[in-house]
């Protein structure tokens, strides 16, 4: 199989192989059938976390695993005593239930996976593993927060939760709308002096420590230790925290992932991204990942899902795409590179492009290239290797119709284009945030999409 005439076998599987060691896509299959015949010592445990963990967290505990480099936010210090996601008082240990929880939900959102396959005796090995890491364990104990009523969905007072929102502050790190883009959210940092960003409540995809109201109100009550968000627990009785919690949870949106865009064919085509139009057509949602390396570590991007909705006629189609990004740039001095999306069309039989991250390769062919950028706010398209070209206007380019509007933390974009003879196209995207100095090469980036003309 691995012989090839023309060596392409080869080399296409060099290029899956060499794509998922990249991109972590790897991931190693769970030994746990040796749960039966080993009783709960920390040896045991230590087999376990070094089959499973110790790629991300290290050998020694320090979360500066063979992994780690690649992710961000980075694999916890499991020798610091400090973590997250807890049922117990700000400044306080986990609850050995915390830890269950994490290790076998994981922590969504981040690299962190879900062990979900583990019985509760190798989860028990492993908690009492990592809480070897770490003296504390053995000198503190954790103090669990009483949690108080949860009145149910049906009994919530959603406009108590919202004057409560604006009244402690929330929106100040995680925007009125809550899509992390309040006015304190920028330059904000970790214990450790790292770069950490508001969680958007709106992507409910994201909550690492659990998006039912009842986890909402622990963060509330614990705070996030070693980040920014504090602990609410002296703010008001623990009652009043379930009617902020459940109007949180009302701003998470459903995502509708997928891979495939379907345009619904329409006779005249919406020209606004606020046209009504837009609320009857299902949208899809595409996930984005960072794959950009800088000096051996992955660069964190901004804007990690686009939604796409798209309709088409017998001459033209037209996209609406819509993500969130907590500043609008260039800001007004000029002093960020701008909010861009390129989107690129890939013809049938041009041969192997793993995706955008490896896209233009040094005998890359030229691609159908559409670039908008907030700085010209034009839609330029082009034929053309790589964005550069398209983005400069290096080449000739014809100006397409659309309209950008930012509001709130969300860009909406409007493209419209000539139709392509054909009932599907392989595209993808790439999105650069200004505001985190993404420009050229840094960018996030989408897998190949189809967009199928129905
Ligand atoms: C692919 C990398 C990766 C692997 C493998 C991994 N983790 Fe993690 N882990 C992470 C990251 C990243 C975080 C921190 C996420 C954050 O800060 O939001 C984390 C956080 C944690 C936390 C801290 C949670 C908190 O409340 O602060 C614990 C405990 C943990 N991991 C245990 C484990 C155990 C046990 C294993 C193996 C069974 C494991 N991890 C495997 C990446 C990994
Ligand atoms: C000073 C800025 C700041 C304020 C004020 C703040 N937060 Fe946060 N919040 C953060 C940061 C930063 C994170 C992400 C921590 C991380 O990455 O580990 C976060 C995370 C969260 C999460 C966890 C999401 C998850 O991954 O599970 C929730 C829920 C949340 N905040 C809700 C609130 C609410 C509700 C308020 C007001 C009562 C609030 N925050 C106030 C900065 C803030």
């Amino acid at each position: 199989m691995f012989q090839s005439p023309n060596g392409l076998v080869i080399g296409i599987w060099l290029l899956i192989i060499i794509w998922s060691l990249e991109f972590g896509v790897w991931s190693f299959p769970n030994t746990g059938a040796c749960a039966e015949d080993q009783t709960a010592t920390p040896q045991a445990g230590k087999v376990l976390y070094e089959q499973q963990c110790a790629r991300c967290h290290g050998f020694d505990g320090k979360g500066t695993g063979s992994d780690a480099k690649r992710i961000f936010p980075k694999p916890r210090n499991l020798t610091s005593g400090v973590y997250k996601f807890r049922s117990t008082e700000s400044g306080s240990l986990p609850l050995d239930e915390d830890l269950f929880g994490t290790i076998s939900r994981g922590l969504p959102g981040s690299a962190m996976p879900a062990f979900e396959e583990f019985s509760e005796a190798e989860l028990k090995q492993l908690v009492d593993y990592i809480k070897s890491f770490s003296q504390s364990f053995t000198e503190k104990k954790p103090r669990p927060v009483a949690m108080g009523f949860d009145p149910g969905i049906a009994n919530a007072d959603f406009e108590k939760g919202k004057q409560l929102y604006n009244d402690l502050g929330c929106l100040a790190c995680h925007g009125a709308l809550g899509r992390a883009n309040g006015p304190s959210a920028k330059g904000l940092v970790d214990d450790q002096g790292r770069p950490i960003r508001a969680a958007n409540l709106t992507q409910r995809w994201t909550y690492r420590g659990g998006r039912d109201p009842s986890s909402i109100v622990a963060r509330m009550l614990t705070g996030i230790d070693g980040t920014p968000m504090p602990s609410y627990a002296e703010a008001m009785p623990a009652e009043d925290f379930w009617h902020l919690a459940y109007y949180v949870h009302s701003l998470q949106e459903e995502p509708h992932w997928n891979t495939v865009v379907r345009a619904a064919s329409s006779g005249s085509l919406p020209k606004s991204t606020a046209d009504p139009v837009w609320s009857t057509i299902e949208s899809t949602t595409v996930s984005l990942g960072s794959f950009i390396y800088k000096d051996g570590s992955v660069v964190p991007m901004t804007v990690n899902a686009v939604s796409i909705q798209s309709l088409y006629n017998d001459q033209e189609f037209v996209l609406r795409l819509i993500w969130d990004d907590p500043t609008k740039d260039p800001i007004e001095e000029r002093t960020t590179p701008p909010d861009a999306l390129g989107l690129v069309l890939k013809p049938e039989g041009i041969g192997d492009i793993g995706s955008l991250t490896v896209w233009p390769l040094t005998r890359s062919p030229a691609l159908d290239v559409i670039y908008w950028s907030a700085e010209s706010n034009q839609i330029r398209r082009g034929v053309s290797v790589g964005f550069a070209p398209v983005a400069t206007g290096k080449i000739p380019t014809e100006i397409l119709q659309g309209e950008a509007t930012y509001e709130e933390g969300r860009w909406s974009l409007l493209i419209r284009r000539p139709l392509i003879p054909t009932r599907s196209v392989v595209f993808a995207m790439a999105i650069w945030d200004g505001g985190n100095g993404e420009e050229r090469r840094v960018h996030s980036s989408s897998l190949w999409l189809e967009l199928a003309l129905q």
